[in-house]
């Protein structure tokens, strides 16, 4: 790496939100290399991504890129120096179409005069470097799925001219064949001579894709190694300062009653037919491509969508609810995907947010509130400096702690889980699926949806694979592996099929 230029250097750089995020921070960088960066929650990394991206002013700090001084006083300016940002948290725009989503940092200055045939040729040429070729880029961003719209903003910042691209978790709403694609593209920056800034918690990723890696922690950077010469525990030991805790494996669990039974679920467009139950301490997955009909399958369940046909069952009496509001008070929660639409009152702080579900009649009760927050900010290691802080100021994993931590000392019988480790350091992660399985062992009744096949195998005693809107294969504990789950997930796709085919969410 060393014979390689230098592209950027970062020294002193210093940054504080009432507490320090970024002490005394220094790297470099050079051309045509991949360079990982990991941290545990709320260790600076998004910090960093957007000082460099010029979205924020650092307190202290001097930046060279090729040489030259750089302090770019916003992102536009960032861009014009070649310096790109694909937010952790999705920033499409839900009113514009999809050709306006990828190219809004270039209006109004170039949209006036564009012609709409030139933007119509370009934005398709841009989804189809993502796999979207076939979506209209005049159709609304807001009939997206969420792995979708992550895709368009990687289109839009693959138009942008960068020499320094910085991706912030990029893979976390993707599933196996849009990583691929996105790691295609990265090849692609790399050879070119771009070096590319890589955020995620997922090792398996870092050892594909990286060819250098820097860990931050507290807003230091503790060690950047070349990555061939890191393992996973040393990874860890850095992140975390201290030895990961080992953890028991999973026991099995003699299966209880059935608690909720699904029979013929069908939610057109996304859901064709769906039929499973699930047993008072089981942990059931539901697998399967982005647009299989996962989230679908668990928003009608929920009451969040009515369902066309089929029947729902809870301990054996029949439920159709009004809105989620019944199906709460009958029992349920549910953790959605998308914690910034669904899932939590940004601006809200972190007690108000663990205290939502009982909203509705409840009075607040200021010190119930308090013993149950400070429980969840306990419980998942929570990074925050008090019970008041707006959840929009959490770093993106905290923010998902908050969401999975709130049904904690909830009553929920049957739990329902969409993509609950999405974002979240190693540790954590740990202690969500520990948690996960203590409900279980509780007796509850509990569905996991999850793009990562490695955490439904942990997790769950049975899991049911969807392709295309219905179950294509059911496996239980130990009947499967990473083939077999990935062969029934394509199952029933013709080669060279789209597989966004949802209409809408
Ligand atoms: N606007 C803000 N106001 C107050 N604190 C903030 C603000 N933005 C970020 N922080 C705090 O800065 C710290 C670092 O956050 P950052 O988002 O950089 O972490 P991260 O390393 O990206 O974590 P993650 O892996 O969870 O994405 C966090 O403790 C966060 O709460
Ligand atoms: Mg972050």
């Amino acid at each position: 790496m060393e014979s390689t230029p230098v592209l950027l250097q970062a020294h002193g750089v210093c940054h504080r939100f009432g507490t320090p995020v970024l002490r005394n921070f220094d790297l470099t960088l050079h051309r045509g290399e991949v360079h990982a960066l990991v941290g545990g929650n709320g260790a600076g990394k998004s910090t960093l991504a957007r000082i460099l991206a010029g979205i924020l002013r650092p307190d202290a700090g001097v930046f060279e890129l090729d040489g030259q001084r750089y302090s770019p006083g916003s992102r536009r300016e960032a861009e014009a120096r070649g310096v790109t940002l694909m937010l952790q948290e999705l920033s499409v725009l839900p009113t514009l179409t999809l050709a306006e989503n990828l190219f809004l940092h270039e209006l109004p200055s170039r949209w006036g005069i564009l012609r709409r045939r030139t933007l119509r040729e370009r934005a398709t040429r841009a989804l189809d470097r993502v796999g979207l070729g076939e979506l209209d880029p005049e159709t609304l961003a807001a009939g997206l799925g969420i792995g979708e719209q992550q895709l368009v903003e990687l289109a839009g910042a693959l138009e942008t001219d960068c020499r320094l691209l910085i991706l912030d978790e990029p893979t976390a709403a993707l599933t196996s064949r849009e990583t691929a694609l996105l790691f295609a593209q990265i090849e692609r920056l790399r050879a070119a001579g771009v070096c590319v800034v890589y955020i995620s918690h997922r090792w398996e990723e870092l050892q594909r894709i990286a060819d250098r890696v820097s860990v931050l922690r507290d807003g230091e950077r503790v060690v950047t190694m070349p990555m061939r010469e890191a393992t996973y525990p040393d990874l860890v030991r850095w992140m975390a300062g201290r030895e990961l805790e080992s953890r028991p494996p999973p026991r099995p669990r003699p299966p209880g009653e059935v608690v909720l039974r699904v029979t013929g679920l069908r939610v057109p467009p996304a859901v064709q037919e769906v039929s499973f139950e699930v047993r008072a301490g089981e942990v059931f997955g539901l697998s399967g491509l982005v647009g299989a009909g996962r989230t679908e399958v668990l928003r009608a369940l929920f009451g969040a969508d009515r369902f066309q046909d089929g029947i729902v069952e809870l301990w054996g009496s029949r439920v159709d609810w009004d809105s989620p509001a019944d199906a709460v008070e009958a029992g349920m929660a549910l953790v959605p995907e998308d914690r910034k639409a669904q899932g939590l009152l940004l601006p809200e702080g972190v007690r108000a947010n663990t205290a939502l579900p009982h909203l509705g009649g409840w009075l607040a009760d200021l010190e119930r509130e308090n013993h149950e927050a400070t429980a969840v900010v306990d419980r998942l290691a929570v990074r925050c400096d008090h019970l008041e802080q707006p959840v929009r100021t959490l770093s993106g994993g905290n923010q998902q702690k908050v969401m999975v931590g709130r049904w904690l000392a909830r009553e929920a019988r049957v739990v329902l889980l969409d993509e609950p480790t999405r974002g979240v350091d190693v540790p954590a992660r740990e202690r969500i699926h520990a948690l996960v399985r203590e409900l279980a062992e509780e007796g509850r009744a509990l569905v996991v949806v999850s793009s990562e096949l490695s955490e439904l195998m942990t997790l769950c005693d049975r899991i049911a694979v969807m392709s295309a809107g219905r179950i294509t294969q059911t496996f239980r504990a130990g009947d499967w592996d990473v083939e077999r789950l990935t062969e029934a997930a394509f199952r029933g796709h013709a080669p060279g099929n789209r597989i966004h085919d949802r209409g809408s969410e």
